[in-house]
């Protein structure tokens, strides 16, 4: 009778665990049945104590049944184990076709991009565009370009100087006299960069900002093609057709010097809150390269001749992508340099 009840037991608990192994979903719940069945405390083990009380003739059959439900139950638990592995694995792979994750690539600078262009624009037209120092000298800066001695924009109250005398340069206009004592004409360059002055920052002004100099210096070179280059040049920056018109100014380094104004860019000269009204854009300074500096850098001005321009780069840029504040473009906010 102990065989019979011990045979029909172990059935019994190897019906229920195959059972719940078919049908486990999670580890928890296959090594739930294991603990159940083969743990220390399990059904299985528990009928180890009845096997030692079988009468001597049904020790055998007792034990091969006993083994085999064993075996029958420890197969169905590794393959209830595999088999959740593998689904886990499946539903963690990668997916091809899911599309990619784009990597946080960098770009350029909205005001490298906007000396770039205008670089292209002028280099269309024959310009080769030369770069100089920003820690410059004064012969550079001031005395080469004609400024004369008591010019405020010398004084310390607006140039950075250095111990050794030395200063940031004011403008890009050095450049011109760095190209012409370092090549005889003609000379056709653009040179942007980055200058210094001794502003209060605000909206429309930095500590330092980026100008770009024109200089065009040959045989016969007149006011019309500063015109032609300009209206050529706004043209082409701006994606529209731009009228160019000139007013009667004073710089050291030109005679005459002109002021340049571009029609608004925004209204196309009708008149708007950016040109307030006037239709019109102060861009430039300009002129004709005064004799003096030509003779300063050894030229000859009864030979040669040119003109000389120089524009503020943010004011461009600012203009084109209708940015209302200068200090934007040296915050490094990310939100917007990401806009370009
Ligand atoms: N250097 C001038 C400034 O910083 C701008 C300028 C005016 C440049 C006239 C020129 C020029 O080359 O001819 O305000």
């Amino acid at each position: 009778m102990l065989l019979e009840e011990l045979l029909q037991n172990l059935n019994g608990i190897r019906t229920d665990a195959l059972a719940a192994l078919q049908s486990a979903k999670t580890d928890a719940e296959i090594e739930d049945v294991k603990n159940r069945t083969l743990g220390r405390s399990g059904a299985v083990t528990a009928l180890r104590e009845v096997m030692a009380k079988i009468p001597p003739e049904s020790k055998r059959e007792a034990g091969m049944a006993f083994n085999e439900t064993k075996n029958a139950i420890q197969n169905a638990l590794n393959e209830a184990r595999e088999r959740n592995a593998s689904a886990t694995e499946a539903a963690e792979a990668i997916d091809v076709t899911l599309p990619g994750r784009r990597p946080a690539a960098g770009r350029l600078h909205p005001l490298t991009k906007t000396i770039q262009e205008c670089c292209a624009i002028f280099r269309r037209m024959g310009f080769v565009a030369v770069t100089g120092p920003e820690l410059e000298d004064v012969w550079h800066n001031f005395d080469a370009l004609n400024a004369p001695l008591n010019h405020p924009s010398r004084d310390p109250q607006d140039t950075f100087y250095m111990p050794d005398g030395r200063l940031l340069r004011t403008q890009t206009s050095a450049v011109q006299i760095r190209t012409m004592t370092g090549m005889k004409p003609p000379v056709r360059i653009i040179s942007p960069g980055r200058c210094y002055r001794r502003d209060t920052p605000d909206a429309t002004h930095g500590v330092h900002f980026h100008q770009i100099e024109g200089l065009y210096v040959d045989t016969s070179v007149s006011l019309a093609d500063l015109k032609s280059t300009l209206m050529t040049f706004a043209g082409e920056y701006f994606g529209r057709e731009v009228a160019v018109r000139m007013r009667p100014s004073f710089f050291p380094f030109t005679e005459p010097s002109v002021e340049c104004d571009f029609s608004c860019v925004m209204c196309g000269g009708k008149g708007c809150g950016v040109c307030k009204n006037s239709g019109w854009l102060e861009i430039a300074g300009a002129g004709m390269v005064n004799p003096k500096v030509l003779e300063n850098v050894g030229y000859d001005p009864r030979e040669v001749c040119g003109f000389a321009f120089g524009f503020g780069l943010e004011r461009l840029a600012m203009l084109k992508h209708r940015i209302g504040d200068l200090r934007l473009f040296s915050d490094n906010d990310i939100r917007f340099l990401h806009q370009f």
